[in-house]
């Protein structure tokens, strides 16, 4: 636009046939249309914002309230999980194996699960909260999501068989694979 070069200059499609001041206000009501509301929407309010804010981080950072045993995780396991991956999380057609593998990525025959590969206890909180079961995805309470955790930690030998989950002992849990990723950034020199 012909107002950007710095001073004020006539508009360059404005044609000779128009009034200059004409021009220039319907040069500019686009620009004024930004500012005005749209009349649709609705202001957010924390409480819908909370809805979405569900995130986890690897330090436990946003992990709520509440615990769970692995005793209680093998009940919402076999209630809510088993028909997809299995009694005991060995996976099925319908759903990944979430045991086993551990040791087997540097092998010729990588097995990923949560064992095997993820490198952060608490993503399995933060996903199996946002999207399981697959067909009732944020079902569970943060109770059950702590239980069935410990569970398949424990499935994968990483917890003893009387562990309690909650937000201050899952970021404890150390997975086995936590130092297997590093930055694809750190191979790229400058
Ligand atoms: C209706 C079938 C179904 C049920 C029931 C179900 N899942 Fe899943 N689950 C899946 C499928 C399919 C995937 C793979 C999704 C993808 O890769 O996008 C999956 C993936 C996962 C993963 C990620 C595995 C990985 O390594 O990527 C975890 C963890 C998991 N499910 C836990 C659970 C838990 C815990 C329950 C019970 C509370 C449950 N699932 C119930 C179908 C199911």
């Amino acid at each position: 636009m012909a107002l950007l070069s710095g001073k004020l200059t006539r508009p360059g499609r404005c044609s000779l046939r128009f009034e200059w001041r004409l021009c220039l206000a319907l040069s500019l009501a686009p620009v004024a249309a930004v500012a005005q509301p749209y009349g649709f929407g609705e202001v957010a309010t924390p409480e819908m914002i909370a809805g979405w804010n569900i995130d986890i981080r690897p330090d436990g950072t946003g992990l709520p309230p509440g615990q769970g045993s692995v005793g209680e995780g093998e009940q919402v396991f076999r209630q809510s999980c088993a028909a997809c991956h299995g009694l005991h999380g060995e996976g099925t057609t319908a759903a990944p194996a979430l045991v086993g593998g551990i040791g087997s990525l540097a092998t010729a025959k990588p097995r990923r699960t949560v064992g095997s590969y993820w490198p952060y206890a608490t993503t399995l909180f933060d996903y199996i909260r946002r999207a399981m079961p697959f067909n009732a995805p944020q079902s569970l309470s943060a109770d059950q999501v702590y239980a069935v955790s410990a569970y398949i930690l424990n499935l994968n030998g990483l917890l003893p068989d009387d562990a309690v989950l909650n937000a201050t002992a899952l970021p404890k849990v150390v997975m086995p694979n936590r130092g297997g990723f590093r930055s694809v950034y750190q191979s790229v020199g400058p």
